[in-house]
């Protein structure tokens, strides 16, 4: 099958509609973000997280202008990104709806001071390393202080649904020798 391919035209409604759906063929995991605001604590579903660099240890996200949530989390120091596991759909629900969703759920704080969700397939604490301008947004770089991982499978986002995919067992091994190794 051939795809004709879209030139995007800045602005008209549907051009920005197939902007989306292009964008939407990549699947992403979903990520939980987490700071103190204020004293308050507080989270945001993201699914624009990547890994940047290796040495030093870099990642970045980018939260929207117009999020509420957008002043705690340019100001914020420290904030920790959570990947979730294809159990956790509800946290992704709660955090939609509320940015102060953590009541019912199993949450602490760590030694930098930031909420920390438990049981998520990932956790990679970061202090504020660099921002960009991108556009509507702004492309946050952290720098990486300490992570930690479990094996499980991840929530899936791909055109605006939720999804899961199963691992193969090779790759849950492969995950669960790398981190027995770093043990010894
Ligand atoms: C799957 C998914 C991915 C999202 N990714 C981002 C993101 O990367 N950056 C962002 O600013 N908002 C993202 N959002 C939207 C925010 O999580 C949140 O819903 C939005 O900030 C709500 O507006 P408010 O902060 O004004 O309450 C995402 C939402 C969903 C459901």
């Amino acid at each position: 099958m051939q795809i004709k391919l879209k030139k995007l035209v800045p602005r008209p409604e549907e051009s920005l509609l197939e902007f989306r759906a292009a964008l939407g063929q990549f699947a992403t995991g979903i990520t939980i973000i987490t700071c103190f605001d204020k004293g308050i604590p507080k989270g945001i579903v993201a699914n624009s997280f990547a890994s940047v660099s290796m040495d030093p240890p870099l990642v970045l996200w980018s939260p929207a202008k117009v999020s509420r949530r957008y002043n705690a989390f340019i100001t914020a120091q420290n904030y920790s990104i959570h990947i979730l596991s294809n159990k956790q759909k509800h946290i992704c629900d709660a955090f939609s709806e509320a940015a102060d969703a953590f009541d019912g759920l199993d949450w602490k704080t760590n030694k930098d001071g930031v909420p920390i969700l438990s049981n998520c397939l990932a956790r990679i604490d970061c202090h504020q390393y660099a921002q960009y301008p991108g556009g509507d947004h702004t492309i946050i770089v952290g720098h990486v202080d300490f992570f930690d991982y479990t094996a499980g499978e991840p929530l899936i986002f791909q055109q605006g649904n939720f999804s899961n995919i199963k691992l193969s067992k090779a790759s849950t091994d492969q995950l669960v020798a790398t981190k027995e190794s770093a043990a010894i």
